[in-house]
C-alpha cells in the first residue's frame, strides 16, 4: 500500500529499531518518506532500515543517545548530512519500568526523565532550529501515552514524563506555529511491543498471575478489546506528517481501542 503523501521528505524517527517506532518508520516509508533512525541500538535498527529500503525509500541508522544533548546535535548533523533537509521529526524513544512510587530510586526517576523528557527537548530543539533556518513547514510528533492521563499503578515516573511531554508540545506547538512548523502527541494505549512484553513480565511477577491472565485484565480496559499494532500509530503519524495534518497542532491524539474512553 505505498501512497506518496510523504514523497521527498526526510522524517528522523527516534527509537526506531523496533516496536512502536519500526512501526512508524515503516509506515512513512510507504508513503514515500526517506527515513533516519536514531537509536542506541544500531544493530536492530540496521533491521528497520532493511524494511524501510522494502518500500522502496532510502534509510539511514544514526547512533544517538537522545538523552545527551551533544550526540543529538551531532545525529541531526549526520542526518542531513546523509539525507538531506529535515521535514518530519517523530520523538518515539522512551523507556518504562514498572516501580511503584514509594520504591522508586532517584537514580530510576531521573533515567526516565533523561530519555522520556529531556531526550524529546533535544530533539525539538535542534530539528525545529534547523527546520526554523531552513525555512522548513515541518511537523513534529511525539509519542507520549495514554499514561499522561490514565496510568498504571507502578507508572508513577513514567506518567510524569509522558504529560510533560503533552503539555511541552503545546508550547512547542504555540511557539513554532508562526514558522508554519506543527507539533502535535500520538497517545498510544496498549501496543504490541517488546516495551509491552517487558511490562507484562515485570507485573504479572509483582503480583503472583500469569501474564496471560494480566494482558487479559489490561485489554478488557479497552473498548476494543485488542493490543494495537506498531503500524496503526503509524497510520497517524502519517497523517499528522502530511498535508492533510497541517491544521492540526498541539494536540495529543490517543491512539488507543478506546482505553481513554472506559
Ligand atoms: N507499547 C506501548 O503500549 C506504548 C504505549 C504508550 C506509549 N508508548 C511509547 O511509545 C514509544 C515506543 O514504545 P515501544 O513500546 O515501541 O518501546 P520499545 O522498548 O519496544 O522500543 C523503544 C526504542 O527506543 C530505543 N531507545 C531507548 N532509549 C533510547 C535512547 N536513550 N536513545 C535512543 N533510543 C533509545 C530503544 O533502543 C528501542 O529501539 C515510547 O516512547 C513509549 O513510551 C508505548
Amino acid at each position: 500500500m505505498r501512497d506518496d503523501r510523504l514523497q521527498d521528505r526526510h522524517v528522523v524517527v527516534t527509537g526506531g529499531a523496533q516496536g512502536i517506532g519500526r512501526g512508524i518508520a515503516t509506515r512513512v516509508a510507504e508513503a514515500g518518506a526517506d527515513v533516519t533512525v536514531f537509536d542506541v541500538d544500531t544493530e536492530t535498527a540496521a533491521e528497520t532500515a532493511a524494511l524501510v529500503e522494502d518500500h522502496g525509500s532510502t534509510a539511514q541508522v544514526v547512533e544517538v543517545d537522545v538523552s545527551d544533548g551533544d550526540d543529538v546535535a551531532a545525529g541531526v548533523e549526520r542526518a542531513i548530512d546523509g539525507l538531506g533537509p529535515i521535514h518530519g521529526l517523530v520523538n518515539n524513544a522512551g523507556i518504562q519500568r514498572s516501580i511503584p512510587i514509594l520504591e522508586l530510586s532517584e537514580e530510576e526517576w531521573d533515567a526516565h526523565m533523561a530519555v522520556n523528557a529531556k531526550g524529546v527537548f533535544f530533539c525539538c530543539r535542534e530539528v525545529g532550529s534547523h527546520m526554523v533556518e531552513a525555512g522548513i513547514e515541518g511537523s513534529i510528533v511525539n509519542i507520549a501515552s495514554t499514561g499522561a492521563t490514565r496510568p498504571f499503578p507502578g507508572q508513577g515516573v513514567y506518567a510524569t514524563t509522558k504529560a510533560g511531554v503533552v503539555g511541552f508540545t503545546i508550547v512547542l506547538a504555540k511557539e513554532l506555529g508562526e514558522h508554519g512548523i506543527t507539533a502535535n502527541c500520538i497517545n498510544p494505549g496498549t501496543v504490541d511491543t517488546p516495551m509491552v512484553q517487558q511490562w507484562l513480565e515485570e507485573n504479572a511477577e509483582r503480583a503472583g498471575v500469569a501474564e496471560e491472565d494480566l494482558l487479559e485484565d489490561a485489554l478488557d480496559l479497552h473498548v476494543l478489546d485488542r493490543m494495537g499494532q506498531p503500524r496503526e500509530i503509524g497510520h497517524v503519524a502519517t497523517l499528522l506528517l502530511s498535508d492533510e495534518g497541517e491544521w492540526i497542532t498541539g494536540e495529543a491524539i490517543n491512539v488507543d481501542g478506546g482505553y481513554t474512553k472506559m
